[in-house]
C-alpha cells in the first residue's frame, strides 16, 4: 500500500490523469480528482477507479481566494500531500499556492518558456518550429513560469495536424508525468 496521498486537479478529459492511474508503479495513492467542470471526462474515470471527486464551480464563490480556501479545506482533510495539475484550466491563485508552496505540479504541452498559455500546440504550429515537447513544472504566480522539473522534446513532422501533434505530445506526456512524479515522492524519502 503506497503512503503519500495526492490529488489530481483537471477540467478536461484526463489522459494524463488516467496514465497516472495506468502506471504499473506510481509511488503514492491518488485519493481525489478535483474538477472545476462538471462535465469533465476524468470525473468518469475517477469513479470508474473508485477514487473521490469534488466537482466546484467557482462561479458559486465570491472571488478566487473563497474557492480556493474551500479546496483547502477539502485537501487538508483528506491528507494530500501533492497536487498534480492535468488539463486544469484555472490560474492557481496565492491562497492555494501558499498553502502547497512546492507541491504543486504542472504538465505543459510546449518546451517552456516557448509557447506559454492557451494552445500550446497550435502555437507551435503556427510558428512552423521543427520540434516543441512537454514540460513539466513546480507552479508559481506567473503563467506558466514556475521552475522546471522536467522536458522532453517532441518533433514536429511537415504539415502535421494539430490533432496528429497533439497525440505525439500526448504519448510523450502520458510516459514522463508518472515517472517525474515517482522522482518527487521518492526524492522526499
Ligand atoms: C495536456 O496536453 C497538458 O499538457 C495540458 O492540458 C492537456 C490535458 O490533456 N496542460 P488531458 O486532459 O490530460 O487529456
Amino acid at each position: 500500500m503506497n503512503q503519500v496521498r495526492v490529488a489530481v486537479f483537471a477540467s478536461g478529459t484526463g489522459s494524463n490523469f488516467q496514465a497516472m492511474l495506468d502506471a504499473e508503479n506510481l509511488a503514492c495513492d491518488i485519493v481525489l480528482l478535483v474538477s472545476d467542470k462538471p462535465n469533465a471526462p476524468a470525473i468518469n474515470k475517477a469513479k470508474a477507479h473508485g477514487i473521490a471527486t469534488l466537482v466546484f464551480d467557482p462561479k458559486g464563490f465570491p472571488s478566487k481566494q473563497d474557492y480556493e480556501s474551500m479546496l483547502i479545506e477539502k485537501l487538508r482533510v483528506k491528507s494530500i500531500r501533492w497536487i498534480f495539475l492535468a488539463g486544469y484550466m484555472r490560474i492557481v491563485g496565492l491562497t492555494l499556492l501558499k498553502a502547497f508552496e512546492g507541491r504543486i505540479v504542472n504538465i505543459h504541452p510546449s518546451l517552456l518558456p516557448a509557447f506559454p498559455g492557451k494552445d500550446a500546440i497550435g502555437q507551435a504550429i503556427e510558428a512552423g518550429v521543427k520540434k516543441t515537447g512537454v514540460t513539466i513544472h513546480f507552479i508559481d504566480e506567473g503563467i506558466d513560469t514556475g521552475p522546471i522539473i522536467a522536458q522532453e522534446e517532441v518533433s514536429i513532422p511537415p504539415a502535421v495536424s494539430k490533432e496528429g501533434l497533439a497525440q505525439r505530445i500526448h504519448r510523450v506526456e502520458h510516459q514522463l508525468y508518472p515517472k517525474v512524479i515517482n522522482q518527487l515522492i521518492q526524492s522526499e524519502g
